[in-house]
């Protein structure tokens, strides 16, 4: 009895974060993963997914975890922001993480939880922002690419940066195999972000994330 009490109050005192996602969902897949074995002391509060068929969402019900469908179709950006504001709200979330989620946040939803939204995008910002993050590097020629987390705010993939990791670009990559290799490390970039934010660990001095010692 003890024990699920302390087990409780545990819980109770976890950062609560929301995650937004539009497809197959594998970021949010590495973060309840590393949740359920222990390494990142968080309470994913609720899933916010604008697709209905998002993958994303059977990862959630798998996990008991609460989700919500909310359409962006047929309406204003500010009304659809408005309504995934109410339901963050309403479950009490403290971190955003967009972990694949498809659309561009304007300022009424960035401003709500300022410096409180992070993005995993999967290239080395600045370079190749936006959506083909891998195809775009690898046209370009580039050696080597990666994935980087960043703080949103209301430039496209501009925020300050939190965590980079880089791969290789290898001779036969085509932009699945690099891809594959980028999403490996997004799935430990993310989570280990997460949990730095969690420890309180992250002081934006301007475009700098300071890491502090934990
Ligand atoms: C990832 O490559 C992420 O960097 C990008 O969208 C993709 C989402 O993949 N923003 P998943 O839905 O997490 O599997």
């Amino acid at each position: 009895m003890d024990r699920d009490m302390d087990r409780d109050m545990e819980r109770q005192r976890r950062l609560r974060i929301g995650v937004l996602a539009s497809g197959r969902g594998s970021n949010f897949q590495a973060i309840i993963d590393r949740v359920e074995d222990g390494t990142l002391p968080v309470e994913i509060a609720v899933l916010v997914v604008n697709n209905r068929d998002a993958g994303a969402v059977q990862r959630a019900e798998r996990h008991g975890i609460p989700w919500h469908f909310i359409d962006h179709r047929g309406r204003s950006r500010e009304e659809f922001e408005r309504e995934v504001i109410a339901v963050l709200d309403e479950h009490r979330v403290e971190l955003v993480v967009l972990a694949g989620f498809m659309r561009i946040l304007t300022p009424l939803f960035i401003d709500h939880y300022r410096h409180r939204i992070i993005n995993i995008h999967p290239a080395l910002l600045p370079s190749f922002p936006g959506t083909h993050g891998q195809r775009d590097a690898l046209e370009y020629g580039v050696k080597v690419s990666g994935c980087t987390v960043h703080f949103v705010d209301t430039s496209v993939d501009g925020g300050p940066i939190i965590i980079q990791r880089c791969v290789p670009v290898l001779e036969d990559d085509t932009e699945e195999s690099l891809a594959r290799r980028i999403l490996e490390e997004e799935h430990r970039a993310l989570p280990e972000a997460i949990r730095l934010y969690a420890e309180g660990r992250l002081r934006i001095e301007g475009r700098r994330v300071r890491i502090l010692d934990g």
